[in-house]
């Protein structure tokens, strides 16, 4: 098994992957490019430039890193995975190949069509006039989606015309999103609850970690602007029935689809599905851990994290999977549930910084508890300076509760947050209750 892990990210999702790495009983030694304040405590932080993807692959191979594992979806979209790999490098994340299914929403859309995967019906426009035409012909509420990443916020669901318009615009006219807003997805609006399904595949074999829910919108009750992730529990209860058919008609056409267009996948395909009264349908697709899912998924891991991405990386998932088999009490219609603790709950809410997802303000000093056994504080925007600790960024922090009941796991996260402290904290107080 690796001895050395190079961990590429510094966000919330990242400090999850560190920290449970941190916990192998093999005690790799682990580094993160750029990590945060929380990946300091049990990884070396390193201020590598991701753009350069030569260099990454130098680093890598003159400190005799055995694996990377990929975090966030731009470096995967642009091709780190295929440039370590060619340098010799096993790594846990798709190629450019496969990250174009979150890249680029038209070609996802195509792929889920061939494979015959219930998804909302759409259509895709470069100029707002064609879009506009069209948005005519739909009916309210409407989905306008930027084709391109969009670090979560190239998602408005519409509830009128004039909004509709209004984010067309923004998209196509006013390049709110740059490039990757140049084409956008008029989508039909479907409704149910959303469920996160986290595939680790090696391309032949695959598991499902436990699925989670997030909750995306800013505001309680599922209100206000779409956010990266404003909170997340697991596992979410499913019937067998919704679990076998996620498995019949979501993930296994799909990887058969991948297979047949000859597109490598080592990592982990998140399928963003909404659970509706004809069946579950895929929403989007990640090429990556999702955040804030990851920080509840990865500590109801039965095995080793380390082993799961080496395994994955290597292409050697199934035998892996093999020491895992479904135990009594586990969900016996879903694919890998040996791998998953299924008697704790975890749940994480993210304390944000006022305005955000809009315009926020950055460098308030920040007071956190100490972490428990039950109960962690995970770093997103945060920055240690000489004056301490600061904050930098939108969603600036996570707090993580596990127990054995779902609604103690909730209580641990929100009396952590509550013993948090900085000027301008926001966070949403109904995560994982009510269980929608
Ligand atoms: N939680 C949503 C995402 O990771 O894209």
């Amino acid at each position: 098994m690796p001895r050395s892990v190079l961990v590429i990210g510094g966000g919330g999702r990242e400090h999850a992957i560190v920290r449970q790495l941190a916990r192998s009983s093999q005690r790799p030694v682990v580094y993160a490019a750029p990590g945060n304040p929380g990946t300091a405590a049990d990884a070396r932080n390193l201020a590598l430039d991701l753009t350069d993807a030569p260099a990454v692959v130098r680093f890598c191979q003159n400190e005799g890193i055995e694996l990377v594992i990929i975090g966030p979806e731009d470096p995967l979209i642009d091709g780190l995975a295929d440039h370590l790999r060619h340098g010799g490098i096993s790594v846990f994340g798709p190629g450019a190949m496969g990250a174009r299914l979150e890249g680029d929403k038209e070609f996802a859309k195509e792929v889920l069509q061939s494979a015959g995967v219930p998804t909302p019906r759409y259509h895709a426009f470069s100029t707002s006039e064609s879009a506009l035409g069209h948005l005519d012909t739909m009916d309210l509420p409407v989905v306008v989606k930027a084709c391109g990443a969009a670090q979560g916020k190239g998602v408005a669901v519409c509830a009128t015309r004039d909004e509709a318009e209004a984010f067309i615009r923004e998209c196509l006219d006013d390049q709110r999103f740059g490039r990757s807003g140049l084409r956008i997805l008029l989508e039909e609006c479907i409704f149910g609850p959303e469920l996160s399904v986290l595939i680790v595949t090696d391309g032949q074999d695959y598991c499902l970690l436990a699925p989670s829910r997030d909750h995306k919108r800013i505001g309680e009750g599922d209100t206000g602007p779409n956010t990266g992730g404003m909170g997340a529990f697991a596992p979410v209860e499913l019937s067998a029935a919704t679990q076998a058919e996620i498995d019949a008609r979501v993930v296994l056409p799909v990887l058969a689809e991948l297979r047949r267009r000859d597109i490598p996948y080592r990592g982990v395909l998140y399928a963003g599905i909404m659970l509706t009264a004809n069946g579950p349908q895929v929403l989007e697709f990640n090429c990556r851990f999702g955040d804030p899912e990851t920080q509840v998924v990865l500590p109801l891991l039965r095995g080793d994290l380390l082993d799961l991405c080496a395994a994955t990386a290597a292409g050697e998932l199934g035998s892996y999977l093999q020491e895992f088999p479904v135990g009594e009490g586990d969900p016996v219609d879903w694919t890998g549930a040996g791998l998953s603790e299924w008697r704790r709950h975890c749940v994480v809410v993210v304390g944000a910084a006022d305005g955000y997802p809009g315009a926020y303000l950055t460098g308030r000093p920040i007071e956190v508890p100490a972490d428990r056994d039950d109960a962690w504080i995970v770093h997103a925007g945060t920055r240690e300076t000489e004056g301490g600790l600061v904050t930098v960024g939108g969603r600036v922090l996570g707090a993580v509760g596990l127990a054995p009941r779902l609604e103690s796991a909730r209580e641990l996260a929100y009396s952590l947050l509550a013993a948090t402290h900085f000027e301008g904290l926001t966070y949403r107080r109904d995560i994982a209750q009510g269980k929608d």
